[in-house]
């Protein structure tokens, strides 16, 4: 059992063309554990995508107050590498091409550094294969490079077979669902449901169910995906919180209710 606990947590990014900051996280609240899917859904420029980076430790993106803890460890004093070995996993909106790497070598280096050993070769084989099976993903792929030329869909994909490798306690899978068609997000959905249930191994023998932060700003991965908790994100913080029916409102009327300032009459 494993809790991710965002507190009050503002962050900031460097303006480029002023040198200024400019906030954009403005106190987030949200705990995420173990068994636990959470859906943050809200409009484009909210902050959704500064709210996984600064999880995941980007560089860019300076956490100017507030506070991330891992079962009660501290994040924001691990680099990015240490969040990753910690058990936090972030699946991109926009997945980064890295040419010149193959994706099996990738996987394998990043499974080798999550797990503290290399993955005996033979039984890695075997785990990557039937994990691009389930995925429908072509064996074709372990030997192009990480992402390049890849469809929106393939990248999305591979974001999930990274996931079902790496097995990490908590998942913040950004946008996952954006540029899919419907039968790849029938396929990707499934890759996360599989992960909720059977999670990471700690050891015991008894998998721990994952805890899932579902960034999206559409409802419609929600017909495969079940949150428990769903929570309306604007302006850089939560302004709502709810189960599945707060999705069902967003589904019929969008973020009006929540973008007007109460009161206002319109
Ligand atoms: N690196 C950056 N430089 C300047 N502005 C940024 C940067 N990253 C994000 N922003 C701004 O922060 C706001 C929130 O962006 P983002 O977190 O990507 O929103 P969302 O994922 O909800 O669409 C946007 O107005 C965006 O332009
Ligand atoms: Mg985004």
């Amino acid at each position: 059992m494993t809790t991710l606990e965002i507190k009050d947590l503002h962050v900031s990014v460097d303006n480029q063309s002023d040198g200024d900051e400019i906030a954009i996280l403005n106190g987030v609240n949200l705990t995420v554990s173990s068994g636990e899917t959470h859906a943050v859904m809200g409009p484009n420029g909210s902050g959704k995508s500064t709210l996984s980076y600064a999880i995941a430790g980007h560089p860019k993106y300076r956490v100017t107050s507030g506070s991330i803890t891992l079962d009660g460890q501290n994040v924001l004093d691990m680099s990015v590498d240490e969040r990753a070995r910690a058990g936090l996993f972030l699946a991109m909106q926009y997945p980064v091409e890295v040419p010149g790497v193959s994706m099996s070598n990738f996987l394998r280096s990043a499974a080798t550094a999550v797990r503290g050993e290399a993955p005996k070769l033979r039984l890695w084989v075997k785990e990557v294969k039937a994990a691009m099976g389930q995925l429908q993903i072509d064996q074709a792929f372990g030997e192009r490079s990480v992402n390049e030329g890849f469809s929106g869909g393939e990248k999305k994909r591979h974001e999930i077979l990274q996931l079902g490798l790496l097995k990490p306690k908590i998942a913040i899978l950004d946008e996952t669902d954006s540029g899919l068609d419907v039968d790849a997000l029938r396929v990707v959905s499934e890759g996360v449901n599989r992960y909720a249930e059977s999670g990471w191994d700690d050891g015991t023998g008894q998998p721990v169910p994952g805890g899932i932060l579902l960034i999206t700003h559409y409802t419609r991965i929600l017909r495969y995906i079940h949150p428990q908790f769903v929570h309306v994100f604007i302006g850089g913080r939560i302004i709502e919180s709810g189960g599945p029916e707060l999705a069902d409102e967003l589904e019929e009327n969008g973020y009006v209710r929540f973008s007007q300032p109460a009161g206002t009459g319109v």
